[in-house]
């Protein structure tokens, strides 16, 4: 095998509250993703308890990796690199995949590739199209992250804007809790927003200095009143109304990025991608300006491995293996 270029990579994520392997080829196809849920395990407390996540980690991360690796149809032996979320995240649980992954790249010598994050969701649209066109615009939206990147290429990323206090998802977990939806909180607002009227109330849009920030504090904060005021108004709508707003500003900042820099595609990144309301408008949108656009699969969304083990590959192409003493950063930022 050619030393330079890792075929197939093992990706591993634990860095909230997903435990998830994968086994990725040549950082294009996907060969198999485990993703192994804590959600019931944080149901109860409204959501994740950190010190939870990291024993469940602990507990079921062998088996997820073998797992991945007998989806794969493949052997230990067979796998050329070792790759992890190091950051960002909770710090006990990115250290259980950082310890698990250098492990395995000792025991099988094979090298180890620390991953950012926010780099791997970025991956997700490229797995879903390989052959899509750099400069790519994503909108990457999380539930610690909200920002606009375009990537020049593998590596070459420049944030153009992030938000200034919430992330989307987190306001969608935030609206989630007060109204007693749950956790978390996206995929049940996106499930009763398809029962309510997303005009039923103007909420604000907000519109923060440069043009590619966000601020969605100002909006949860408008709800949690709205509700408060009129106990009696349909949750549907409430949550329909909020969930178009939220739309609303992701969809105009996004194509308006598009229009003001030279982006040869628009794409879609993080678990709020998921959401069908976003999938829906960002895809009319692409389409009535003629731009070319890539949403992911939904399980390439949400937190994963398979985007790990493919920002790992190209990462080891620019700059070989990670340092085997390098530790877990709880908030490396992604530039
Ligand atoms: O990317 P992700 O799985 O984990 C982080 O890196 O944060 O994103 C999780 C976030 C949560 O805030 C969750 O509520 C949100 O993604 N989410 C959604 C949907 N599915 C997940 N938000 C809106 N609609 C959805 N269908
Ligand atoms: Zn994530």
């Amino acid at each position: 095998m050619n030393d330079r270029r890792p075929r197939l990579v093992l990706g591993i994520e634990t860095s909230c509250d997903e435990t998830a392997a994968a086994i990725v080829e040549d950082g294009r196809t996907v060969r198999s993703s485990v993703v192994s849920s804590q959600i019931d395990l944080h149901a109860r407390f409204g959501g994740v308890v950190p010190e939870i996540a990291g024993r469940a980690h602990l507990q079921v991360l062998p088996a997820v990796i073998a797992d991945a690796v007998g989806e794969a149809g493949i052997d230990d032996v067979d796998i050329d690199a070792v790759a992890v979320t190091v950051g960002p995240g909770l710090i006990g649980s990115l250290l259980v995949g950082v310890s698990a992954a250098k492990a395995l790249a000792l025991v099988w010598d094979v090298p180890f590739v620390g991953v950012n994050h926010l780099e791997a969701h970025l991956y997700a649209s490229l797995l879903a199209e390989p052959d899509l066109e750099f400069p790519m615009l994503v909108l990457l939206v999380s539930g610690g992250h909200t920002m606009l990147v375009v990537m020049q290429g593998h590596g070459r990323l420049e944030v153009l804007g992030s938000t200034l206090d919430d992330a989307a998802g987190e306001a969608f977990d935030k609206v989630s809790r007060y109204l007693g939806l749950g956790y978390p909180g996206g995929p049940a607002i996106d499930r009763l927003a398809r029962e309510g009227d997303p005009t039923a109330i103007a909420f604000p849009r907000a519109v923060a200095e440069r043009p590619a920030d966000f601020s969605f504090s100002g909006l949860k904060t408008a709800v949690i009143n709205h509700v408060r005021r009129q106990p009696e108004a349909d949750t549907a709508d409430v949550v329909a109304s909020f969930q178009e707003a939220v739309v609303d500003v992701l969809v105009d900042k996004t194509l308006a990025a598009a229009d003001g820099h030279d982006v040869a595609s628009v794409c879609l990144g993080g678990g709020v991608a998921a959401n069908s309301r976003l999938r829906e408008r960002f895809v009319a949108a692409c389409e009535a300006d003629g731009r070319a656009w890539s949403i992911p699969d939904l399980d390439l969304c949400t937190d994963n491995a398979a985007m790990v083990a493919a920002a790992g590959h190209w990462q080891y192409e620019r700059q070989g293996p990670s340092a085997l003493d390098a530790g877990a950063d709880p908030s490396l930022p992604l530039t």
